[in-house]
């Protein structure tokens, strides 16, 4: 299968993975045939991007996490945070739910741990396709897997990634206390507006302090989560050296899903312009290091993805090779017909070839 916008699929296509809603209940099922108004129902939806099976593309796509972690711990996101929602806290039995459903969230978190901890050679291609609707939702499960391979790859222990997989599920909380006017805005932020989401770290941060009893690891991943490399990020403008190392593995997870993410005011990009884009950042918004971690780990073009070569050629992602993914072995489609052609990026008379872009349409 391979992963087309919903502006480049043909009336016809076979869909290559079931789509779910936030409740985890499926919306329209693999193999169903995209009619027109399936389409149209999908953009409604606020997708852009899903994955279709066709003659040039027969791999399955393997779940990163099992379904059903998946959705128990979407289901415990959005329990915590409507709780968080309506809590008075003068009502000490809110308090109480709260931290029920914070052990249950924190439970699902070690859960993930627990299953991605002996991937090592674990590489994301995309984690999962989101609609504008359940962003906050999906987005905060994304950044938590982002988040646990990249730690995965650098040698952290289970105890760092526990507090790294509940501070990056909780990342956001705060975006609970602005108003959904400015967080869901189309135009620019005015520049009082875009202060008042700024204190989202710190308005979570305050009230998980005040309610909970995370440790102040998991609360800092939450209040620091945009801070900078170069000391210019907020709430606080704190210097490298003064964010958790947990935050900053965070902060990079946040900003390449945000970025392949739909959004009100934009549509999200594809893995490789995501990855080009962050590491024109690498050493003044992101750590260098971690920047080189983290794109280690994300197969920019997965198998299965039709591109376009600075030869002109057109062909197909058939084998990735993980220390160097951005030089796949690809097969030559001729006259819309898979050839028996393969270049390998990798081999040395290859060398002067580059991928000039992603092809939909053949
Ligand atoms: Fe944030």
């Amino acid at each position: 299968m391979r992963l087309l916008p919903l502006n480049a699929i043909v009336e016809g296509s076979y869909l290559g993975k079931s789509i779910y809603n936030e409740y985890g209940n499926v919306l329209l099922r693999e193999n169903e045939i995209l009619t027109q108004s399936r389409i149209n129902n999908l953009r409604l939806n606020g997708f852009t991007a899903v994955y279709i099976r066709d003659e040039y593309s027969n791999e399955i796509i393997e779940d990163i996490i099992k379904p059903e972690i998946k959705s128990r711990a979407r289901l415990n996101l959005v329990n915590t945070f409507k709780t968080i929602s309506n809590l008075d806290d003068s009502k000490d039995v809110n308090v109480r739910r709260l931290n029920q459903q914070i052990k249950n969230l924190s439970k699902v978190a070690h859960d993930i741990v627990d299953e991605l901890f002996y991937e090592k050679d674990l590489m994301v291609n995309l984690v999962d396709i989101k609609s504008a609707d359940n962003y906050t939702y999906m987005h905060s499960l994304s950044v938590g897997i982002l988040s646990l391979v990249t730690a995965i790859s650098m040698g952290f222990n289970k105890y760092d990634l526990y507090d790294i997989s509940i501070g990056a599920l909780l990342h956001d909380v705060g975006k609970i206390f602005i108003p959904n006017e400015i967080l869901n805005k189309k135009d620019k932020l005015t520049k009082e507006e875009f202060e008042i989401v700024a204190n989202h770290p710190k308005l979570g941060f305050d009230y998980l302090t005040k309610n909970t009893n995370l440790n102040l690891n998991i609360r800092r991943i939450v209040l620091e989560h945009h801070e900078n490399e170069d000391g210019k990020g907020y709430p606080n403008q704190k210097k490298s050296n003064e964010v958790h190392e947990y935050s900053k593995v965070v902060a990079v997870a946040d900003v390449y899903d945000a970025l392949t993410s739909n959004r009100p005011y934009r549509y999200g990009m594809l893995p490789n312009q995501a990855i080009e884009y962050m590491m024109t950042l690498s050493g003044t918004k992101f750590n260098c290091l971690l920047i080189d971690s983290f794109i280690k780990k994300i197969v920019p073009y997965p198998v299965g993805t039709i591109i376009k070569l600075s030869n002109n050629k057109i062909g197909k992602v058939i084998e990735i090779n993980k220390k160097y993914p951005l030089r796949p072995k690809v097969q030559i489609i001729k006259e819309k017909f898979l050839t028996n052609e393969i270049i390998d990026l990798l081999s040395s008379k290859s060398m002067n070839i580059i991928i000039k872009d992603v092809v939909y349409n053949i």
